[in-house]
């Protein structure tokens, strides 16, 4: 058992302090916003995560996890800091760090005796060893600590089993005894360690990310090539996948990624390499495919169509992906301010993600949390999430609420005789008519 103070309670903090917690640690989530900290005291959880909430009340209730924005005490009594502040992408594109500098300064100041500090958020290459300077600055040398960068690869929406099953844990340390420490507080989950120094453990992380959105943007233009040539893009990504060098996953073509992570880390890596001399010509076309292919979405509209103006659009699924209310660089977002600007309007559906998405959706759409509701009367349906309320669309019943029996598939969901059967006029991603 170890006492932990995670300071930052957003996603990655609040999902790794609890889980540090539901194995037998004694953790302290602390945060500078009093509002979050309020409702997590209330037993509300500020963000959508399947199955947090249950967790957070359980592990509440034992009495090892507790919030505050006493962040300073939080730290004096903890061995282990973990620092899980955001990293948000600056006007530039690089990793902003005025958080971590925040955390690493007070740290720095609480410092009453030997610390591990770990940085858990994601950030460019060097910034454990900034972390080390701020905090040995504002403690004026007066104890010893290290800094050891723990990367998280928790996907929203399955975070909990991705953090309690996680696959490795990343321990880039600057001394034996840290590495140690930490190694050990993640023995219960039993999981592969990769034990190195600071600088490879916050590289492999960009990498992992980016060579993830790699296959992605890699399969979506395949899928471009193969709606040309009249090829199967899933029977493709099958084939594919099936070569173990290769592997199924994270080939599903699509509309492109979004998120709080790809986007914003795939430009941070391409900042990274630019401030070190190297032109990564290959995140940069990945970042443009990822861009252009929200853009086919509109043409195939346009195709069908020609003007938009007066169209009535139904959206289903807002979200990024399924089981997250993030709306952050979500493909919906893009989408519907381009339809909209062409004089369409759009009726959206998402079951848990209209609050988030009125935040970053300028135009005037309307909002549903049934699917039927929103795609009658109107004469195309876009679907962007595969939602199971969208998975599981009747096709007769959507058939007869619709003024016309189109569907734009971005997440190719619905098989091609099942629609071709019931009538729909159907363009997916990647697959024939
Ligand atoms: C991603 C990584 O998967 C995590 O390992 C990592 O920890 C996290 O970023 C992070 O850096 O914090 P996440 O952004 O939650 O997790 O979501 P993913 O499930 O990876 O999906 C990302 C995007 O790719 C979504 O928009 C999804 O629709 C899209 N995607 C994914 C595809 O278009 N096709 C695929 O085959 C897979």
């Amino acid at each position: 058992m170890k006492r932990l103070a995670v300071v930052g309670t957003g996603y990655v903090g609040l999902v790794s302090g609890t889980c540090f917690a539901e194995i037998g640690n004694q953790v302290t989530c602390c945060d500078i916003d009093q509002s979050k900290i309020d409702l997590l005291n209330k037993g509300e959880i500020p963000i959508y995560e399947p199955g947090l909430k249950e967790l957070v009340a359980k592990n509440s209730e034992a009495g090892r996890l507790s919030f505050t924005t006493d962040i300073g005490t939080a730290i004096q009594d903890a061995e282990v800091v973990y620092i899980a502040v955001g990293t948000p992408m600056s006007e530039t594109g690089e990793a902003d760090l005025k958080y971590v500098r925040a955390v690493a300064q007070t740290i720095g100041e609480n410092l009453n005796g030997y610390k591990v500090i770990v940085n858990k958020s994601t950030v460019p290459v060097g910034t454990g060893k900034m972390v080390e300077e701020i905090v040995r600055s504002a403690s004026n040398g007066a104890y010893e600590f290290d800094i050891v960068s723990n990367p998280e690869f928790l996907r929203e929406g399955s975070a909990i089993k991705d953090t309690m099953q996680m696959e490795r844990a990343v321990i880039g340390a600057t001394s034996e005894k840290a590495a140690g420490i930490i190694e050990e507080l993640h023995s219960p989950f039993q999981t592969a360690i990769v034990k190195t120094n600071l600088e490879s453990a916050e590289m492999l992380k960009y990498a992992a990310n980016a060579f993830l959105a790699t296959k992605i943007s890699f399969i979506n233009d395949i899928a471009n090539i193969c709606e040309l040539v009249g090829a199967d893009v899933t029977k493709v990504a099958e084939g594919m996948g099936l070569d173990s060098r290769i592997g199924p996953k994270f080939l599903n073509a699509g509309v492109g990624f979004g998120g709080s992570c790809f986007p914003k880390d795939t430009t941070a890596l391409l900042h990274i390499a630019e401030s070190a001399g190297y032109d990564f010509e290959l995140i940069k076309a990945v970042i443009k495919t990822n861009i252009r292919q929200r853009e086919t979405v509109v043409h195939k509209l346009k195709n069908i169509f020609g003007d938009l103006n007066g169209l009535n659009v139904s959206v289903l699924g807002l979200a990024f992906k399924p089981n997250t209310d993030d709306m952050r660089y979500a493909p919906s977002v893009d989408i519907i301010h381009a339809i909209t600007e062409e004089g369409a309007s759009v009726k959206a559906y998402d079951p848990v993600a209209i609050e988030e998405a009125k935040k970053q959706i300028t135009a005037p759409i309307s909002y549903y949390t049934d699917v039927y509701e929103t795609i009658q009367n109107t004469d195309v349906c876009i679907i962007l999430t595969e939602w199971p309320e969208v998975l599981s669309l009747d096709l007769n019943k959507a058939k007869e609420l619709m003024n016309k029996a189109i569907l734009i598939d971005g997440r190719n969901i619905f098989s091609l005789t099942d629609v071709k059967e019931k009538g729909f006029i159907y363009h997916s991603v990647g697959r024939p008519q």
